[in-house]
């Protein structure tokens, strides 16, 4: 199954992402963690995008789509996959389209998780992430089991650098200008499935699963 969820920053992406991982044993990919474990390993690629992301800016589509690619070409990828932060810009969409025929596989669903920007700036200011796994919890909304520890690894939470309310509405900006029109791209292709992203995480994740089965 070849899946990718699609929303603002701070949608809950990353969290439905999880629990898919868990039902469906297939990867995650997210392009916003590969970039920050760059930024970790403080590789040429990492440094570079770093620049953007400080600033909430997407990083050049060159630098997306040849992390992708590769990413897609592992062997863990040929069960299915999760798309999560990708494609982001019309191009990234078109280059996964071309890449995905290539290989011979199709996307089997987009789920789009639907919130209005009032609420993404608390979700995201809150949000505590796991630096080791990536798992992402929020102080008052999604709290871990113990506090400051992650649930699926029990890594101490930290929180990330662009999770700030100024950083946080350049992201929403981005995300308008240029995720958003990808809404009607995959709506075109009969793959969206909108959600209401405003949800308990637990009753969206319900829904999600009852789309999959
Ligand atoms: P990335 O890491 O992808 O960040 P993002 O898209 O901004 O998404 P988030 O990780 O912030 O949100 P999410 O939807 O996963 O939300 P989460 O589940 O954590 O990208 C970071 C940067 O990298 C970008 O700005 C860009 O520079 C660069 N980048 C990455 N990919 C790129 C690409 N393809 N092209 C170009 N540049 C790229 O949830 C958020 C919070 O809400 C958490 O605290 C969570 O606990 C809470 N929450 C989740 N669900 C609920 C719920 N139902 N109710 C209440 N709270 C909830
Ligand atoms: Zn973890």
């Amino acid at each position: 199954m070849n899946i990718m969820l699609f929303g603002a920053p701070g949608a809950g992406k990353g969290t439905q992402a999880k629990f898919l991982i868990e039902k469906y044993g297939i990867p995650q990919i997210s392009t916003g963690d590969i970039l920050r474990a760059a930024i970790k390993e403080g590789t040429p690629m990492g440094m570079e995008a770093k620049k953007y992301m400080d600033e909430g800016k997407l990083v050049p589509d060159s630098t997306i789509i040849g992390i992708i690619k590769d990413r897609l070409s592992q062997e863990d990828c040929k069960k299915g996959f999760i798309l999560d932060g990708f494609p982001r810009t019309l191009a990234q969409a078109e280059a996964l389209e071309a890449l995905m025929q290539e290989m011979g596989i199709k996307l089997d669903k987009v789920i789009s998780l639907n919130v209005p920007d009032e609420l993404i700036v608390g979700r995201v200011t809150g949000r505590k992430v796991c630096p080791v796994c990536g798992a992402s919890f929020h102080v008052e909304f999604n709290p871990p089991k113990v506090e400051g520890k992650c649930d699926y690894c029990g890594a101490d939470l930290i929180t990330r650098k662009d999770d700030n309310a100024e950083t946080v509405t350049k992201r929403l900006a981005e995300y308008h200008s240029q995720t958003a029109p990808l809404f009607d791209f995959y709506k075109s292709r009969n793959l969206l499935v909108d959600i209401d992203g405003t949800k308990e995480v637990k009753a969206i994740t319900e829904e999600i699963f009852s789309i999959l089965d």
